[in-house]
């Protein structure tokens, strides 16, 4: 029974135990601090957006001529004017530009129109219409 008890606690005691080995320390690159500036907020026209306004409206809508007319040059006025831009340039009577325009908007240009007012006219980083 001694026995027994004695070869109990040598094999118990003899399984070595597991030494986890030590990690070796992984230099860390010094990594450069971004120093980005502050965000600003966009509030500006879409580039493309605002070519083809500038192109196609602005000859009667913006600057100085925009008195006789209902003006527009940020994207501010054009969201003060609700669905009003949507429906005049798809409008079948009443389309801007009008028929009689100095400039008729390419197929391209009258899409990105449509596509920026149907989503929402987002903002973009082009500036006013001159
Ligand atoms: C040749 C000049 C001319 C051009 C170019 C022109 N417009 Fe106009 N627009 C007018 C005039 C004049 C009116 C006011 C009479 C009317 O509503 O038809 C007007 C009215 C509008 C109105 C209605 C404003 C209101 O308060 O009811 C919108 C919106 C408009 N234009 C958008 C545009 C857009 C967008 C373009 C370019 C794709 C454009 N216009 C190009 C002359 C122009």
């Amino acid at each position: 029974m001694r026995r027994l008890l004695l070869l109990t606690v040598v094999v118990g005691c003899g399984v070595p135990e597991k030494v986890d080995a030590p990690q070796p320390m992984e230099p860390r690159a010094m990594e450069p601090v971004q120093q980005q500036p502050p965000q600003q907020p966009l509030t500006g026209l879409p580039c493309d957006v605002r070519a083809a306004l500038q192109a196609s409206c602005a000859g009667c809508h913006a600057g100085s001529v925009a008195v006789y007319y209902r003006g527009f040059s940020t994207r501010d006025d054009l969201l003060g004017l609700g669905d009003k831009v949507a429906e005049r340039l798809s409008s079948p009577t009443f389309p801007m530009p009008p028929r009689d325009a100095e400039r008729q908007p390419t197929e391209a240009e009258r899409l990105t129109l449509r596509q920026w007012v149907q989503g929402g006219m987002p903002a973009g980083a082009c500036g006013a219409l001159e």
